[in-house]
């Protein structure tokens, strides 16, 4: 038990839905938990944290976040501990707590201290202790989030915010090798734009060339760089990583290139595959390196990385309307996975103190 220090208003549902979930099929994002943590910044400061039972927001139909997109939010996940189901396990949030900000600053938000984020996680996550799964290939995914709340209709940064983290029980995100396409019309970002601040609107940019390739029959886009359209930057969700000869190759995020999402799921691969005795590059790799590396079969395996998808590996990638089929044999990917996994249930031991147990 950590010393908790803030002072959080509790106040707990009657009418708990946990009976109701069948925590052997959870479909991704459907079912929230009873409750969630909320703070309000007023008058310049963060007040009135509190954990109620999970409710909707009642908003002004100026509110700013709605016209203007001041929305940011964060992605994490929580288990049970292997080795004592009564402990909970979350995922190194104090990365999250920090992206937040970044994003935050990013679209003129107030950051948010990371003791609130933190003690607010800890008094929702000890409330709702029971909606974590134990079940395989399941987790808790942890949804902390703020948007402006200033009913006005003028263009400035919003006066007033919200903060709230709300969760989900959650099954695979994914559950098959991936089709990828090259997307080489559409960006969902550009230098000197958001792509590495966790910000709604990158999102809703990326809706409309992940529903047409949809209906080509791809699960996902690869974008490339706005400009030359020639490098490949990330996936809609996740980052992405190349097996080149052995050689793990993954496009470079802030400071080098602000268009990508610095995916903490990246930060911990990197490292187990270092330990692995893995080589790992960070450089910008073109869609001809990867389509050449295939062709001349250097290219053992690809995948993508993050929180909702874990490890995601590739079945094929596309590019000029060919599909470029990937090593159907590539196991490393779940090797891979089974170790990150691993070590976020508790399975393996976490000598870096990535894990935080409430
Ligand atoms: N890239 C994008 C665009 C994402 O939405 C995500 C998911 O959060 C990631 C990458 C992976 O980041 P992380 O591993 O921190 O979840
Ligand atoms: C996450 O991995 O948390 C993400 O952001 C993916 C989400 C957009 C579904």
């Amino acid at each position: 038990m950590k010393d908790l220090t803030l002072d959080i208003r509790i106040e707990k549902t009657e009418n708990s839905r946990l009976s109701t979930v069948d925590f052997n099929n959870i479909p991704f994002g459907k079912t929230m938990s009873d409750h969630m943590f909320v703070a309000d910044y007023r008058d310049g400061k963060w007040q009135d944290l509190r954990v109620v039972p999970y409710d909707s927001f009642q908003l002004s139909p100026a509110t700013s976040s709605l016209h203007y997109g001041q929305s940011i939010f964060e992605g994490l996940k929580a288990f049970r501990n292997a080795q004592n189901a009564e402990e909970v396990l979350v995922f190194r949030p104090e990365e999250n707590a920090k992206r937040l900000n970044v994003s935050a600053e990013r679209i003129c938000m107030p950051t948010i201290p990371e003791e609130i984020f933190m003690e607010g996680l800890h008094t929702l996550l000890e409330i709702d202790r029971e909606w974590v799964p134990n079940t395989p290939d399941s987790s808790l995914y942890i949804r902390p989030f703020m948007f402006a709340t200033d009913s006005f209709l003028g263009m400035r940064p919003s006066e007033t915010y919200t903060f709230a983290i709300i969760t989900a029980p959650a099954g695979k995100y994914y559950s098959k090798a991936l089709r990828l396409k090259v997307e080489k019309e559409f960006a969902r970002t550009a230098p000197g734009g958001t792509g590495f601040a966790k910000v709604a609107g990158n999102y809703a940019a990326s809706l409309l060339p992940a529903k047409l390739a949809a209906e080509q029959g791809y699960d996902q886009l690869l974008y490339t760089d706005a400009k030359e359209r020639k490098y490949i930057e990330e996936s809609g969700t996740m980052n992405v990583m190349f097996d080149i000869d052995g050689t793990f190759v993954t496009s470079p995020t802030i400071p080098v290139e602000d268009t990508i999402l610095r995916s903490i799921t990246r930060l911990t691969v990197i490292e187990l595959l270092e330990e692995m005795g893995k080589k790992v590059e960070e450089r910008h790799i073109s869609v001809e390196e990867v389509i050449t590396a295939i062709k001349e079969g250097r290219l053992n395996g690809a995948f993508g990385i993050g929180t909702a998808v874990t490890i995601a590996p590739f079945a094929s990638i596309a590019d000029e309307g060919i599909d470029y089929e990937l090593p159907a044999d590539y196991t490393f990917a779940q090797e891979l996975k089974d170790k990150f996994q691993g070590i976020q249930k508790g399975e393996i031991e976490d000598t870096r103190g990535w894990t935080y147990k409430i």
